[in-house]
């Protein structure tokens, strides 16, 4: 299947879950990330608020906040062509809709903190394989941002854990030269660590 038909039945079996299916998938997800102890031992956190279907983070984000993480959300770069900002978020952020309607907090020009000082982001997909391939959206914003993660003798950077629906797996996806590989993938339904990426 190409992307494009690969990307339009993902996300139209995504859309089509129940709210209450939904709410359970984000619970059983929070019990999977809990019970990482690598993620236990993260400070610096990205993740994001679902739209479209995605795996709801919620019950995640509740978790993580009651352990006194740092949480930061992707805000679309204001300069920056298609690139991603990542902006501290607790319960009293002021928020903001972006072009996609998607809600952002809102950059003060003092809340965002450098991309490589992460120590997880957790992101959304819409199809992904076991080796760590990753189908987003179409836009390149994760791919774009994460780009540093591919030079040798790089800096330092997060680990970047696909979050999806159990049934958005495929077998292997056909990557592009640009696509930032997963260092493992979350689902409702199991943890696994990418085949690729030395964890
Ligand atoms: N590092 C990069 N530099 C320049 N262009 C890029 C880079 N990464 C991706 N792109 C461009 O972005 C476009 C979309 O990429 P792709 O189809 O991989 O999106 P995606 O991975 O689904 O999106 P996203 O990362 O937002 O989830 C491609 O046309 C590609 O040329
Ligand atoms: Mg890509």
């Amino acid at each position: 299947m190409d992307k494009k038909s690969l990307r339009q039945a993902m996300r139209q079996a995504r859309r089509a879950l129940k709210p209450d299916v939904q709410a359970e998938r984000a619970l059983s997800l929070a019990s999977q990330l809990k019970q990482q102890l690598d993620i236990q031992r993260s400070q610096r956190l990205a993740l994001y608020l679902a739209n479209d279907g995605e795996l709801d983070l919620t019950p995640t984000l509740k978790y993580f906040w009651e352990q006194g993480k740092e949480l930061y959300l992707p805000v679309l770069h204001p300069l920056a062509h298609n690139r991603l900002l990542f902006v501290h978020y607790h319960p009293k952020t002021a928020m903001q809709k972006n072009q996609y309607g998607i809600w952002e907090p809102k950059w003060t020009g003092k809340n965002a903190v450098p991309t490589w000082t992460l120590d997880h982001v957790l992101l959304p997909l819409v199809a992904f394989d076991r080796q760590g391939g990753r189908l987003g959206m179409g836009g390149g914003y994760y791919d774009r941002s994460f780009a540093f993660l591919r030079q040798k003798g790089r800096m330092p950077g997060p680990k970047l854990i696909g979050i999806a629906h159990d049934f958005q797996e495929v077998e292997r996806l056909d990557l592009e030269p640009w696509d930032i590989p997963l260092h493992a993938i979350a689902t409702n339904n199991g943890y696994h660590l990418s085949k690729t990426l030395n964890c």
